[in-house]
């Protein structure tokens, strides 16, 4: 398996825009592939009109024993699938629970 993640400090220098077509690419390649997006701003998911379910809300794949599993969303496109954000990831970001949960998974 191979994780990508991509971050940088600064604003709207196409971040969401280069995750969203890598893993299409991605896909499109025949890879089975996973965006997770952990950006509360949940733009990623926009893209890909997905809201999670409220029962796997973001903060509880941080902080309790959710399966990943369930929390998997298809998308419009084969092989593509994603785990949306909300807004809850604020609280696993400030609170900085998400790197180590993340190791963890
Ligand atoms: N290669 C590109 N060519 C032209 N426009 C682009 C390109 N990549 C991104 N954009 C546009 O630039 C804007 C910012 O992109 P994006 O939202 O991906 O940035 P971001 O780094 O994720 O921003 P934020 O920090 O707000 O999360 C968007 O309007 C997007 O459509
Ligand atoms: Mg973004």
């Amino acid at each position: 398996m191979t994780v990508i993640a991509l971050f940088n400090l600064k604003g709207g220098v196409g971040k969401t825009a280069s995750c969203v077509n890598l893993a299409y690419l991605s896909a499109l390649d025949g890879y089975k592939t996973l965006l997770w997006d952990i950006d509360p701003q949940g733009s990623s998911s926009f893209y890909f009109k997905a809201k999670q379910k409220h029962s796997v809300a973001a903060k509880k794949l941080f902080t309790e024993d959710v399966d990943l599993d369930d929390a998997i969303l298809e998308t419009d496109y084969p092989k593509l699938e994603l785990i949306a954000a909300d807004q809850h990831a604020i609280a696993a970001d400030r609170d900085g629970i998400a790197g180590p949960a993340l190791d963890a998974r």
